[in-house]
C-alpha cells in the first residue's frame, strides 16, 4: 500500500489535495471508504478526540484493516485534533496510521516541544506514521455555527514561526490557520491565499500544508487553496449536517420502522454523495 507520504507529495507536485474526512461511527466509515473506492481516490479517516472515544481506538483500527482488505484502497487513520502528548500517544499505540498533535492553544515552546516529542515517539514506533503538528488560533466547532466569529489576523499561521516550527519538530504535515474557521460560518470564510503561498514557500517541501475547517468554504477559495499548495483539506460539518438531515427525514417518513440498518441507509448514502462532491472538487478523483 502506498504510504500516506508519498501521496501527500504526489498531491502537492501535482496540484490536487487528499481529503480527510472525520467519522464517529462504523457506518461514516463505511461511507467514507465506499466512496473513496468508486471515485479512485485514497480514504483519510479522521477522528477527533471525541469521536474515538465514541467508535474505541481498537474498533476503528479493526474496522480500517477490514475496509483496506475488502476495497483494496488505501485507508489512513488519522488520530484528529489530539489535545495532549498522551492522547496522541494512545493513537499510536493503538495502531493509527496518522497523528495531529494539536497543541497550538499553547505557547509556541511548548507547542514545539510537545509536537516534537510525538514526532520522536511516532517515529520509533513506526517510520512511517505520518504525524501533523499546527500553529495559530483556529476558532469555530464542526456545527452550523449561529453566532458570528471574528477572526483576526494576529491569529494567522506566521510564515517565520511555521518555518522555525516545521524545522525544529521535523512534522510531516502542519496545519495553518488562514481564515478558516471550524464549523458552517455565519458569514462566507474569506481565506488569504497569499498567506498559504508564501507559508507554503518557505517551509520543508518534505512537510504537507492541512486545511482544516473545509466545510462552508466556497469552492473557488478552496481550488486557489489548492492551487497555493494546499494538499491535505478537511470536512466534518458538511458529513454531519447531511447525515442528521437524511436521518431525521427517514425516522420522520416511517415512524413504525425500528430496523436501524434500514433507516440510516439514506444517510449514509447522502454522507457518500458529499464525500464524492468534495473529492471532486479536490482534484481527488483517479488517483489510485
Ligand atoms: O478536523 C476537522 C475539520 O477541520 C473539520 O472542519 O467541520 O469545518 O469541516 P469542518
Ligand atoms: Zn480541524
Amino acid at each position: 500500500m502506498e504510504l500516506l507520504k508519498t501521496i501527500l507529495e504526489r498531491a502537492l507536485a501535482q496540484k490536487w489535495s487528499t481529503g480527510h474526512f472525520n467519522v464517529s461511527e462504523s457506518d461514516h466509515m463505511r461511507a467514507v471508504v465506499e466512496a473513496c473506492r468508486e471515485v479512485g481516490a485514497p480514504a483519510m479517516i479522521g477522528l477527533s478526540e471525541g469521536e474515538r472515544a465514541h467508535l474505541g481506538v481498537f474498533e476503528a483500527v479493526a474496522l480500517r484493516d477490514a475496509f483496506r482488505h475488502e476495497f483494496s484502497i488505501p485507508v489512513f487513520l488519522n488520530a484528529d485534533h489530539s489535545k495532549s502528548v498522551a492522547a496522541a500517544k494512545a493513537a499510536l499505540d493503538a495502531g493509527f496510521d496518522s497523528i495531529h498533535i494539536d497543541l497550538s492553544a499553547k505557547s509556541l515552546e511548548e507547542n514545539t516541544a510537545g509536537t516534537r516529542e510525538v514526532v520522536l515517539y511516532a517515529r520509533a514506533k513506526n517510520p512511517d506514521v505520518s504525524v501533523e503538528g499546527e500553529l495559530g488560533y483556529l476558532k469555530g466547532e464542526s456545527r452550523v455555527l449561529h453566532e458570528k466569529i471574528t477572526i483576526s489576523r494576529d491569529d494567522y499561521t506566521k510564515p517565520e514561526e511555521a518555518k522555525r516550527f516545521v524545522s525544529e519538530t521535523r512534522i510531516d504535515r502542519l496545519a495553518i490557520v488562514v481564515g478558516n474557521i471550524h464549523g458552517i460560518s455565519l458569514e462566507e470564510p474569506d481565506l488569504d491565499i497569499d498567506r498559504i503561498r508564501e507559508i507554503r514557500g518557505i517551509i520543508s517541501q518534505e512537510t504537507a500544508l492541512v486545511l482544516h475547517a473545509g466545510s462552508g468554504i466556497p469552492d473557488d477559495q478552496i481550488k486557489a487553496a489548492i492551487v497555493a499548495g494546499i494538499a491535505n483539506i478537511h470536512i466534518n460539518t458538511d458529513l454531519r449536517v447531511a447525515y442528521a438531515a437524511a436521518l431525521r427525514a427517514e425516522l420522520a417518513a416511517h415512524r413504525d420502522e425500528v430496523a436501524m440498518y434500514k433507516l440510516d441507509a439514506p444517510a449514509r448514502e447522502a454522507m457518500k454523495q458529499i464525500i464524492k462532491a468534495k473529492l471532486t472538487l479536490f482534484g481527488s478523483v483517479e488517483r489510485l
